[in-house]
C-alpha cells in the first residue's frame, strides 16, 4: 500500500473510531514502533538520496496529520467520558448525609423560645426554678396555707421531707421576688406534674409559662398589654381577648383570659365549643400577701401575674388532638416539626 493509501485509510479508521479503546489500537497498529508505517519506512536505506529525501519529508507529513487526527480524537473521547463521570457522579451539598438526619426542636421548645425571645426584647428576665420543690414555696408562699381548699385544685405528687414535685410554676415567682428587686420583670418556663388521671386533654407532665411583673402602679390595663402584645406576637396576627373572673389565692382579682376563636373569628365553632372564645391564660394582680411573703412591701409596689399553660397552647397552634404525643417519643410525630 503506498504511503498516500494508508494515510487516508488510517485517518478515516481514526475517525470512525467508536471508544477511546479501539482509537488507542489503532495508533498502536498504525503509529507504533512495529506499526504499518514504521514498516513501510524499513525500506528506507534502498533509496537513492533524492528519493529518500522526498520520502522522508511524506513520511514526516503522514505521520503529524495521523498524529495530530488521534490527538484530536482522544481529546474528544476524554471530554466525553468526563462529562459522562460529572453527569454521573455529580455531588449534591445540599442532601443530608444519610443515617443521621438533623434533628429539629421539639415544639415545646420551639414555642417557649419564641415567647422568651418576645419577653426578653420587652424587658423581662428569664428564671429557671427547680422541678423538685418545697411545699412552702409551692403552696404556702402562693397565699395556699396547708388545709386551705386550693390545694385540691391541683393533685400534687407528695413527696418526703417537705418536698413536692411542682404543680405549677409559680413557686418561680416567689424565688424571683427574692432574687430581683423590684421593679422587676420576669418569666419562668417549665415543666410541672400533677397527679392526673392520663387521656387525651390530662398529663401526669406538662409545661407552662409563668409571668409576673413587679412595679408602682401596675394595672389591669398593663396586664391586658403584655398579654395582647405576647399572644399575638404568638399567633402571628392581632387576637381580641376578654377577662372573666377567676379564682387563684395569689391574685387579687384574678382573672380568666379568653381569646376570640381564632378558626371562626368568635361566630362559634367546635374548637371554641359554640362559644366563640377559648379560655386560654389564667391571670391577675398579685396578691399583696404574696408581695408580702416575698419581701416587698405591697404599700409600695403591686404587679400581675400570669400562668400560660405552654403545652396547651402548641396543641392550639398546631391543632394537636392528643396530649400524649407531645412526651410520647414517637418520631414520626416529632419529626413534622
Ligand atoms: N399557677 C396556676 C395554675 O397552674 C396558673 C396561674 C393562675 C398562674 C393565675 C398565675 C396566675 O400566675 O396569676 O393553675
Amino acid at each position: 500500500m503506498s504511503l498516500a493509501d494508508l494515510t487516508q485509510a488510517s485517518l478515516s479508521r481514526v475517525a470512525s473510531a467508536a471508544t477511546a479503546e479501539e482509537l488507542e489500537a489503532i495508533r498502536v497498529e498504525v503509529l507504533g514502533r512495529k506499526g504499518t508505517l514504521a514498516n513501510l519506512s524499513k525500506d528506507f536505506g534502498k533509496l537513492s538520496p533524492e528519493e529518500r529525501a522526498a520520502f522522508g519529508k511524506d513520511l514526516n507529513a503522514a505521520k503529524q496529520s495521523l498524529e495530530s487526527a488521534f490527538d484530536a480524537r482522544k481529546a474528544g473521547f476524554d471530554s466525553a467520558a468526563l462529562t459522562a463521570r460529572l453527569d454521573a457522579e455529580w455531588l449534591d451539598l445540599t442532601i443530608p448525609p444519610a443515617g443521621q438526619r438533623p434533628g429539629s426542636l421539639h415544639p415545646l421548645t420551639q414555642i417557649q423560645r419564641e415567647i422568651e425571645q418576645l419577653f426578653t426584647s420587652l424587658g423581662f428576665a428569664v428564671l429557671d426554678g427547680p422541678e423538685v420543690e418545697s411545699e412552702y414555696n409551692n403552696f404556702d408562699a402562693l397565699n395556699i396555707p396547708a388545709e386551705h381548699p386550693a390545694r385540691d385544685m391541683q393533685d400534687t405528687f407528695w413527696l418526703d421531707g417537705g418536698f413536692c414535685l411542682r404543680t405549677h410554676t409559680s413557686p418561680v415567682q416567689v424565688r424571683g421576688m427574692k432574687l430581683l428587686k423590684p421593679p422587676f420583670r420576669m418569666i419562668a418556663p417549665g415543666r410541672v406534674f400533677r397527679n392526673e388521671e392520663v387521656d387525651a386533654s390530662h398529663e401526669h407532665t406538662f409545661y407552662q409559662l409563668e409571668g409576673m411583673m413587679v412595679d408602682r402602679n401596675v394595672s389591669v390595663a398593663n396586664l391586658i398589654y403584655f398579654m395582647k402584645t405576647l399572644l399575638s406576637g404568638i399567633f402571628g396576627r392581632e387576637v381580641t381577648v376578654r377577662l372573666r373572673p377567676g379564682y387563684f389565692p395569689f391574685v387579687e382579682p384574678g382573672f380568666e383570659l379568653d381569646i376570640q376563636c381564632l378558626l371562626c373569628d368568635g361566630a362559634g365553632c367546635p374548637v371554641c365549643k359554640q362559644s366563640g372564645w377559648v379560655e386560654l391564660l389564667p391571670c391577675g394582680l398579685v396578691h399583696p400577701n404574696v408581695l408580702r411573703l416575698g419581701g416587698i412591701d405591697p404599700e409600695e409596689w403591686n404587679g400581675f401575674a400570669f400562668g400560660l399553660g405552654m403545652t396547651r397552647l402548641v396543641m392550639m397552634r398546631y391543632g394537636i388532638e392528643d396530649i400524649r404525643q407531645l412526651q410520647g417519643g414517637d418520631l414520626r410525630f416529632l419529626k413534622q416539626f
